[in-house]
């Protein structure tokens, strides 16, 4: 289960809005598919249509998989990398791991791959491409670079050791596939890439890492059910968002208190931002890791402009403990907290710093989660998924389109000299040359 907790954020509503009736209807838009974009809510339904034997088939194909080897290289970016990345940080330990998953194609630098070629062309590796449109480019380049790896080390076999997570018919990674007989995963065209990680985008590398994906199916379909009432806490905090955002505070920055949900920020970021800075408007979203970012940053959240209010991801339970131990010489002065639980301390670490931000000026929303497992990893995503639908059409934007992502795209295939871009590199070139004057 996921509580919200507004009353930090409460003390700054000038006055609480009533938005009773927008909740109403933008609920029955959401579910009779009848808003902007509703050709893009396959995620919707998405918990109660996965069928146990799609579940099994990809638990199946995880397993063949590792049976080729322990190290995963997944290629892919935006919504094809950071869902799956947020949940394999999240539910797999920082340092014992029996597996490898490493990424690739998620930006286009020469130095991060070059390290990646020499330490992969070293090892025995698979590789899972995710795209899909099958057209984006990162992702296309770092897959070129990394077949042609395999193909020298394995030759005819390469084909065997390459998974495709892509459109069920569009696109060259599609037809190259199915040219070359790779294993591929389906992706449904209703289901933009920021919605996609409960589908094999997620799944197939979580199961390869040896996560139970059903669990992380059932914690998303008791949220698809708890979210299927009107009254409930993902609208709560889309609602206080919005509220906040139309009162001057139009910077949210999301705050963790455990490392392993550094990741999940990432990914909450690109939902929101990308789901929402439209026309103009969204809030702008930022994120920061407490008590990490205290030292570097804390000045700023309570000093600085009051153009912010924080969404803390509180987890109440921790799966691990270590504690303090007893110190005959307490040189440090720390016997006072001997016998504590590292939890009991970031937990007053939270508390302290909740009361002094907010009395600071910054309203903090707390969201607080059980705590981090394969189940609430899935009820969070869904969670989020539903707080962002509604959140975007508050704002009366089309939450599941990113028309604005285009417009580097074209200068950067000008720039590189694509066929038909001629005119634009032209335009382009002059602009760079008066610049550079
Ligand atoms: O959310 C989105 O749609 C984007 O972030 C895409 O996921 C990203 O651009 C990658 O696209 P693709 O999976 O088509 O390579």
């Amino acid at each position: 289960m996921i509580k919200v907790n507004i009353n930090y954020a409460k003390p700054f509503f000038k006055k609480e809005l009533n938005l009773e009736k927008e909740i109403k209807e933008i609920h029955q838009k959401i579910h009779e598919k009848s808003g902007l974009g509703s050709e893009f809510l396959g995620w919707l339904e998405l918990p109660i249509k996965t069928t146990e034997n799609d579940l099994k088939s990809l638990i199946k194909a995880a397993q063949e998989a590792r049976t080729k080897s322990s190290t995963l290289l997944v290629i892919g970016i935006g919504g094809s990398y950071l869902g799956l990345k947020a949940g394999l940080e999240m539910l797999t330990s920082t340092f014992n791991k029996e597996f490898e998953i490493l990424f690739a194609g998620f930006n286009l630098s020469e130095s991060y791959h070059r390290d990646l070629y020499d330490y992969l062309k070293e090892k025995d590796f698979i590789i899972n491409v995710i795209s899909k449109s099958g057209t984006t480019t990162e992702p296309a380049l770092a897959f070129r670079i990394f077949k042609k790896l395999l193909e020298d080390k394995y030759h005819e076999k390469a084909n065997e050791r390459i998974f495709v997570t892509t459109d069920k018919e569009k696109g060259s990674l599609r037809k190259m596939a199915s040219l070359k007989g790779y294993q591929t995963f389906d992706l449904a065209n209703d289901i933009g890439g920021r919605f996609s990680v409960l589908t094999a985008v997620g799944l197939f590398p979580l199961a390869f890492a040896g996560l139970d994906i059903k669990e992380i199916m059932r914690g998303a379909k008791a949220s698809y059910y708890d979210l299927l009432k009107r009254d409930n806490d993902a609208y709560l905090y889309a609602k206080t968002r919005y509220q906040l955002y139309l009162e001057g505070k139009t910077i949210e920055t999301i705050v963790n208190y455990e490392p392993q949900l550094n990741f999940f920020l990432e990914w909450w970021m690109q939902l929101f931002g990308e789901s929402e800075g439209k026309d103009n408007k969204g809030l702008f979203v930022s994120s920061a890791k407490f008590t990490t970012d205290l030292h570097s940053l804390g000045q700023l959240f309570q000093e600085g402009p009051r153009l912010m209010f924080e969404t803390v991801l509180k987890v109440k339970e921790s799966s691990k403990t270590i504690k303090i131990p007893a110190d005959n010489d307490n040189f440090d002065d720390l016997n006072y907290l001997k016998e504590k639980s590292l939890t009991e301390i970031n937990d007053q670490a939270f508390l302290a710093t909740l009361l002094a931000h907010s009395e600071g000026g910054v309203p903090n929303v707390v969201i607080e989660i059980e705590k981090l497992d394969c189940y609430h990893f899935g009820y969070l995503v869904y969670f989020f998924f539903k707080a962002c639908a509604m959140s975007a059409y508050l704002l009366g934007v089309n939450p599941f389109n990113q028309p604005g992502v285009e417009a580097y795209k074209d200068n950067m295939f000008a720039l590189l000299g694509k066929q038909g871009y001629q005119e634009l590199a032209q335009k382009l070139t002059k602009k760079i040359e008066d610049k550079s004057e």
